[in-house]
């Protein structure tokens, strides 16, 4: 069965899981979420899945807009892969709540845990702690996989104990301060005006001054891919200690994470 795989990623975890899933399922596209900003999608497969790390208990705002966008046929065979560090709150309820607008249901919902990348709580674990991580979702796609070509409906986990008032409550919060995140970030020194940070940065919210060094605006979806991905790690944010390690997935070339065409990719 043709399948397309919506994924959004900051530091890869995401993407790295996408790939897996695709090569597992074959006869899969895999199509980056941050590519297709504010664009209409017909969907023309069979199945189609949503692919995001969960951000404060929910969905990625960058997801929220893709879901509203898509125009999916009736019986089209949809499933969601979150991915977090471990405490995703209720992400596939919010995704419901949008198919439902759609008259859409969910079909199968994976949740995996992967390093953290919110640099604001720390690293994201020892490089023990990382593999084995990794090693446990590969075996968990697996089993996805299986469910997705046999078209099952349910979920390989339980849902989040935290209770959907107070995720919403938490997500709100954090999608109304979302867009100006970046007022936090500084770059020091070290930058060497590569222009990286530009290139990954999902919504185009980065751009190098007069004196070659990054300068940010206000559509930032917080994904941290600037920071995590800078080879000199020059940016910081306020109040959050420059030794906390960084973090993007080991297997995921910056390349991969680049935008193929910043100029059609327009913000609201
Ligand atoms: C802004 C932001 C919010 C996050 N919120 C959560 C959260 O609520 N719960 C959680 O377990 N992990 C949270 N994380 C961690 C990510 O979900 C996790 O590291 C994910 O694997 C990152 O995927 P990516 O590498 O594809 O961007 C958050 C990360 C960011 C950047
Ligand atoms: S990625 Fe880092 S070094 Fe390169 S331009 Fe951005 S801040 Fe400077
Ligand atoms: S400015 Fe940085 S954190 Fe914000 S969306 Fe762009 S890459 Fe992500």
């Amino acid at each position: 069965m043709r399948t397309e795989i919506f994924y959004f990623s900051g530091t890869g975890n995401t993407l790295a899981l996408t790939k897996k899933l695709g090569a597992k399922l074959g006869n899969t596209k895999i199509s980056s979420i941050a590519e297709l900003y504010g664009q209409p999608i017909k969907i023309e497969t069979q199945i189609i899945g949503i692919a995001f790390p969960a951000y404060a208990f929910g969905l990625p705002r960058i997801v929220q807009g893709l879901v509203k966008r898509l125009e999916i046929p009736e019986n089209v065979y949809i499933f969601a892969l979150c991915n977090s560090g471990g405490v995703p709150g209720n992400p596939f309820r919010q995704l419901e709540r949008l198919l439902k607008v759609k008259k859409r249901k969910l079909a199968a919902e994976f949740s995996l845990v992967m390093p953290s990348n919110y640099l604001p709580f720390g690293g994201p674990g020892t490089l023990e702690e990382q593999q084995e991580q990794f090693a446990f979702s590969e075996s968990k796609i697996e089993e996805a996989a299986l469910m997705i070509q046999q078209q099952k409906y349910g979920k390989l986990q339980k849902r989040s104990r935290i209770p959907c008032f107070l995720s919403n409550v938490v997500h709100k919060l954090f999608l109304s301060r979302t867009g100006k995140a970046a007022k936090k970030f500084r770059v020091n020194e070290r930058c060497n005006s590569c222009g990286i940070c530009v290139r990954v940065c999902p919504s185009s919210n980065i751009r190098l001054d007069e004196n070659s060094r990054p300068e940010w605006s206000e559509c930032c979806e917080q994904c941290m891919a600037c920071i995590q991905w800078c080879p000199q790690k020059a940016i910081q944010i306020r109040r959050v200690p420059e030794r906390y390690p960084r973090y993007h997935h080991p297997e995921v070339l910056v390349s991969e994470m680049f935008l193929r065409d910043d100029s059609s990719t327009k913000r609201d």
